[in-house]
């Protein structure tokens, strides 16, 4: 494949080129993710599947990532991602009409149609990646009972993400809630759980809530001087929280993809 398509350049990445048939069918794949999503009601459950995969990558030994990797069993077992068997399983019928997309780009498209359709900001989509045969290691994912240095730990130096990454990122619990089934804890983080707003930001601050949930991982936020003005800014201001946002989610959908200029 070409490294340097026509497929443009973002950021001074640039992406491998891929074909008009591949194109189109990323474009109908789009359109069958919204009627899906809008359908079942799942955009959270996408959007953690589309950050799980990505989440994993490992930027020394350059392992992980988006790669299409969650379909295998044996990275479904992982603690971490109960619950994404079924958002697996709601993928596979679309998946099949469109043999030509890897899986790869099929879940991360998942991720950013799920924000966009919830009334998030618009990200970018470069397609391109390519399946890896291999699932990464088990605990590569965050710990929601651990602090700020924890989230430095996986965002920071595994993934090579930066401290803004880690507070716009965590804005993504702006959707969903969790079950008890799954992780241990229970409850959603706001009050409208399918609305992508900055309404997780402004219900941290608030403190905690009848009915609402704060995960350790969330609340440190709260308790960190560099992370701590960054709440503020997005709770204050939810245009600057979709435009960080959109870059950062960008940033996480690429680990691993793409040739940095
Ligand atoms: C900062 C570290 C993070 C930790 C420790 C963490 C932890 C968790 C936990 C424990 C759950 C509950 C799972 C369940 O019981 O169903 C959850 C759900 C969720 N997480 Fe995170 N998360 C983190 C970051 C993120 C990021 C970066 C995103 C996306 C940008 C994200 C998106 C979601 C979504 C959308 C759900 C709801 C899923 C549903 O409703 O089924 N999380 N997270």
């Amino acid at each position: 494949m070409n490294r340097r398509g026509d497929s443009g350049e973002m950021a001074g990445k640039s992406y491998p080129e891929v074909s008009e048939e591949y194109k189109a069918a990323v474009a109908k794949a789009k359109r069958k993710l919204r009627g899906l999503i809008a359908e079942k009601n799942c955009a959270p459950l996408m959007l953690r599947i589309a950050w799980h995969s990505a989440g994993t990558y490992d930027v020394s030994t350059k392992t992980g990532g988006p790669f299409g990797t969650m379909k295998y069993p044996e990275e479904l077992a992982h603690a971490a991602n109960s619950g994404l068997d079924i958002a697996v399983r709601l993928l596979e019928p679309i998946k099949e009409q469109f043999p030509i997309l890897s899986y790869a780009d099929f879940y991360q498209l998942a991720g950013v149609v799920a924000v966009e359709i919830t009334g998030g900001p618009e990200i970018p989509f470069h397609p391109g990646r390519e399946d890896k045969p291999q699932p990464p290691e088990e605990g590569r994912l965050p710990d929601a009972t651990k602090g700020s240095d924890h989230l430095r730990q996986v965002f920071g130096v595994q993934m090579g993400l930066s401290d803004q990454d880690i507070v716009a990122l965590s804005g993504g619990h702006t959707l969903g809630r969790c079950h008890k089934e799954r992780s241990g804890f229970e409850g959603a983080w706001t009050a409208n759980p399918l609305i992508f707003d900055n309404s997780y930001f402004k219900e941290l601050l608030s403190g905690e809530k009848e009915g609402l949930l704060q995960l350790p991982s969330d609340k440190t936020l709260l308790d960190d001087p560099v992370f701590r003005p960054l709440v503020e800014k997005y709770a204050a201001d939810e245009d600057a929280f979709f435009a960080d946002y959109a870059e950062s989610h960008l940033k996480l959908s690429e680990l691993g993809f793409g040739i940095t200029a």
